[in-house]
């Protein structure tokens, strides 16, 4: 019973079922017997009432004994009872008792009976035995009277067998439907605890599959109630639990591959160098190969670093009143430095400080990496141009390029880990990825947005967008 809802749901409905019906069915039987009493008390009230007028026509001699006996007979016939008038006064009453004494077949109450209808009382026995009849009966009495002079008794014996027989075919259909209730409710209440546990079962066995890394099918929901509302919100949870592990299969996947790929090259080169196939004059080429392999590497690591920090929430941003047009100028001026052999027009717009409350490293790591992309998808006589202005207390930051553009169905993936629109593996357009994605964290930790899109000249522009504090 601890063990199981289910049981539990079913026990206490069914109980408060059963109680019902059986409270109801008692009350009915109750009311029942009491109405059937009362009607029988009512019945012979009637008939007492007619044997005290037809005695008081014998009495005053208005019919004879022959239609006094048969009158009261047919009284008794249709009240079912049987019948007798006895005039008495106090002084025969005593006669009686003491004949009563004697007799042991006579009744219990008799002679109580007797006087109390003397008194000009009557009495109702609603069960009393008649030893002259030999069977419990209904006794109902009445003083028998003339005007306001008490004459002695009416006494009515109806068997007690007749009533209850009523009253126990009365109870059995009380009793009979009762039962059927129960049943037909008890199935009704075992479908209904069914259907209320049911969705729980369900989540409770998908929750221990999904536990053991199985996919498992939604929980069906047909209600709207909380269980339902519980169940959609269990379907939802499972659905981002499978989406969480499809990302981190990928991630893995993805890390791993881009590890790889360099450290097979320089495998490679290493390899060559202990053969001695590489010619004296080649080694130091071959090393300098090494080592952009290694930078990668060492690129690709710090980048999964920061993404982790950044993902984890354990990175917090040191925020401080800055010039962002003097950070990128500085960013700017940095990267020309890297340039080398590409030719390239890269410039800040010239303008007013544009101040505003960031974190100047973080915000510095969005812009190296922006610029970085232009550069790198730019071919040699390209323009580069970065601009930055304050409006509404939002500071907006621009990099465009005359580049290589971004095909339209690619603009809302960039900005996914690892995603790059070339997978050739030029390695004009190496890297791993995941710069977007890092921009795109920073900015939203400032309360930011991020966003590329084409320019009409070709070439592409990432527009950020900033709280200014
Ligand atoms: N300025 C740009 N012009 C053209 N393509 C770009 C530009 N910036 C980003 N991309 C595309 O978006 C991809 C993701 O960029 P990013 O996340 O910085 O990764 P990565 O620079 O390591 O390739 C790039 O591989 C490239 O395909
Ligand atoms: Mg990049």
């Amino acid at each position: 019973m601890g063990k199981s809802l289910f049981l539990k749901l079913f026990v206490v409905y069914a109980g408060v079922l059963a109680s019902v019906v059986v409270v109801i069915s008692l009350m009915l039987s109750v009311l029942y017997t009491q109405r059937m009493y009362e009607e029988k008390r009512q019945a012979l009230t009637g008939a007492g009432t007619m044997v005290n007028r037809t005695m008081g026509e014998y009495l005053d001699g208005l019919i004879g004994m022959d239609r006094l006996s048969t009158s009261i007979d047919m009284i008794g016939y249709i009240a079912d009872a049987r019948i007798y008038a006895i005039r008495y006064d106090a002084i025969s009453l005593s006669e009686i008792a003491k004949q009563l004494a004697d007799d042991s077949q006579a009744d219990a109450t008799l002679v109580e009976d007797l006087s109390v209808l003397l008194n000009g009382s009557s009495i109702f026995h609603s069960r009393a035995y008649s030893a002259k009849l030999d069977t419990d009966v209904v006794l109902a009495g009445f003083p028998l009277t003339r005007g306001t002079e008490v004459l002695g008794g009416i006494l009515m014996y109806a068997p007690l067998d007749r009533v209850t027989r009523d009253i126990w075919q009365m109870n059995l259909v009380v009793f009979g439907i009762a039962l059927g209730a129960l049943m037909v409710g008890t199935l009704m209440i075992l479908q209904l605890t069914r259907r209320i546990i049911r969705p729980i079962r369900d989540m409770q066995s998908a929750v221990v599959r999904l536990a053991s890394g199985e996919v498992t099918d939604p929980v069906p929901v047909n209600t709207q109630d909380e269980i339902g509302r519980l169940a959609r919100a269990f379907n939802h949870m499972q659905e981002q639990i499978s989406k969480t592990e499809e990302v981190r299969r990928g991630f893995i996947a993805n890390v791993s591959h881009e590890l790889r790929t360099p450290l097979t090259s320089i495998r490679g080169f290493l390899q060559g160098l202990l053969d001695g196939v590489i010619k004296q004059e080649a080694v130091r080429e071959h090393l300098l190969l090494m080592m952009d392999e290694v930078m990668r590497l060492n690129n690709l690591t710090g980048e999964i670093l920061d993404l982790a920090k950044l993902q984890s929430g354990t990175l917090t941003l040191v925020k401080e009143r800055v010039d962002l047009r003097m950070v990128a100028v500085d960013t700017v001026a940095a990267l020309k430095g890297l340039l080398g052999e590409k030719r390239l027009a890269m410039s800040v717009e010239s303008g007013e400080p544009v101040c505003a409350y960031v974190d100047p490293d973080r915000i510095r790591q969005v812009l190296i990496n922006l610029v970085g992309n232009a550069v790198k998808f730019t071919p040699d006589g390209g323009v580069i141009d970065v601009g930055i202005s304050l409006k509404d207390a939002r500071v907006v930051l621009w990099v465009r390029d005359t580049g290589i553009g971004i095909p339209e169905e690619e603009l809302p993936l960039i900005f996914d880990k690892f995603h790059r629109v070339d997978k050739s593996g030029n390695p004009a357009y190496g890297g791993s990825g995941l710069g977007l994605n890092i921009a795109r964290t920073i900015v939203e930790l400032h309360r930011g947005s991020i966003s590329a899109s084409h320019l009409p000249k070709g070439g592409t522009e990432f527009t950020v967008d900033l709280p200014e504090s």
